[in-house]
């Protein structure tokens, strides 16, 4: 049976040493919970070398009692009360991995009011909530890491705000939703359909409670959001990012796509442009040749281009229990170095530049710029000249025209690839297009990322 948090918290009063023990209490035991549980136990004393104290959890808030006791023993005291652990007078920091923004954005306002610090792996919590939760840590003096919340092995957070420290950040693009990049690939690789893959996804611990945030792009575009306000010192700007998911996506186009040399990914691309910043998730070409058209399953990749370091990129595993716990313990040996320190000298965990704040205003989807992958079904192969010829006079820049590989049940179809241009301008010549004859049905159109420096 589990420990009562009252009773079983006493003895740690006699930890008081000069460096003192962190005691964490954490919010959640699920997939992301259980993993820090259990890594923070196998590698207790390398972690505590690493933080330069030990590093111990101390209390657990859980919707099952039962279920979460046969986790974590008696060696943790257990409560089905969360705001307990948020407030609890002997909990340094809390650990939130409950998920969802309801609920957890008054757990984390509550531990923050209390004078906690604060680590979660919650993108939605934060893209949503983030302005309001950072106010107030930064009122507090307290921090919020959340390596945890982006492409959750990659210490991308830690990579923008410390590593790249120097640098004027000019875009960071990256496939940074396991779960999507796990369907593309299984569909690519082993044919299956959409729905197979997506039950897989959720079989293996990687899709989000509500899976159609994986599907349409809506977790991409969180982490997309934290990874933009890191780049950029821009605001949390998730409700002005465009975002579209792999849902509409049609098999033809991932297998046109390969004829050209390309693969479709589900990417989040945000690119500081002279008027503003490009914010935006959705399928895209990149070339087959790329290190990123490579990254398969529930990997993740993320590049960032900036002045000085020029083009970097960073791999590893997208979602999965201890990786996101590995995330987790990174943020929580941080907190162990910086806490007692004064707040000014902390590393930001959130770099809103003040003198940035206009500058850096989304841009509307019809400024932004870049090549483009259309399929044009046409009445007859002849007419190939006649599509180029009609985006041509619409100021739309053809760098290539194909036939489509004939396939059972298709017509003939043209495909283009385009080079750099406003969406305005090639929303405007798709328009015309769709209206000649030679046009025998509805035209895709698609972005190509080439993802160089
Ligand atoms: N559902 C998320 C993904 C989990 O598939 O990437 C990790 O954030």
């Amino acid at each position: 049976m589990y420990r009562d948090p009252v009773e079983s918290l006493e003895p740690l009063h006699h930890r008081h040493a000069a460096i003192r023990t962190l005691r964490v209490g954490m919010i959640g035991i699920g997939t992301v919970g259980s993993g820090t549980f259990r890594v923070l136990a196998r590698n207790r004393a390398e972690i505590a070398a690493r933080a330069g104290r030990s590093i111990e959890l101390v209390m657990v808030a859980a919707r099952n009692l039962e279920r979460a006791a046969g986790i974590v023993g008696d060696s943790v005291a257990l409560t089905a009360d969360a705001m307990q652990v948020a407030t609890h007078p002997d909990v340094d920091v809390v650990v939130e991995v409950a998920g969802g923004t309801g609920p957890a954005r008054d757990w984390v306002l509550a531990a923050i009011a209390h004078g906690k610090h604060v680590v979660t792996a919650n993108k939605a919590l934060l893209a949503v909530h983030g302005a309001e939760i950072f106010a107030a840590a930064r009122e507090k003096g307290v921090i919020v890491a959340y390596e945890g919340a982006v492409a959750v092995s990659i210490p991308i957070i830690k990579a923008l705000r410390e590593g790249l420290a120097a640098n004027r950040i000019e875009w960071v693009a990256g496939i940074i939703n396991g779960t999507t990049n796990f369907i593309l690939s299984k569909m690519r690789d082993e044919g299956l359909d959409f729905a197979a893959a997506l039950a897989q996804a959720q079989a293996l611990g990687y899709a989000e409670a509500d899976p159609s945030f994986d599907i349409e792009g809506i977790d991409a575009a969180h982490k997309l959001t934290l990874l933009a306000a890191n780049a950029f010192g821009m605001p949390l700007r998730f409700a002005d990012a465009q975002v579209e998911g792999i849902t509409a996506l049609q098999g033809v186009d991932v297998a046109c796509a390969e004829q050209l040399g390309y693969r479709i990914k589900l990417l989040g691309v945000a690119r500081r442009q002279a008027a503003g910043v490009e914010l935006r998730v959705q399928p895209v070409l990149v070339p087959a040749t790329h290190l990123m058209a490579q990254v398969n399953g529930s990997m993740n990749a993320v590049m960032v281009k900036s002045d000085a370091a020029g083009l970097t990129m960073y791999y590893g595993a997208g979602a999965g229990s201890e990786q996101t716990a590995s995330a987790v313990i990174a943020d929580l040996v941080d907190v162990a170095r910086l806490d007692g320190v004064h707040a000014a000298q902390h590393v930001p965990h959130l770099g809103v530049h003040a003198h940035a704040t206009n500058a850096l205003a989304v841009l509307p989807r019809a400024a932004v710029h870049t090549s483009h992958y259309l399929r044009v079904p046409v009445h007859a192969v002849n007419q190939i000249q006649a599509v180029a010829a009609s985006l041509a006079e619409q100021k739309v820049p053809v760098r290539q025209v194909a036939l489509a590989a004939e396939r059972p049940g298709t017509g003939s179809q043209v495909l283009v690839l385009t080079g750099p241009v406003e969406q305005g301008t090639l929303d405007l010549a798709v328009h015309a297009l769709q209206a000649r004859a030679e046009v025998a049905g509805a035209v895709t159109t698609l972005r190509v990322e080439s993802l160089e420096g």
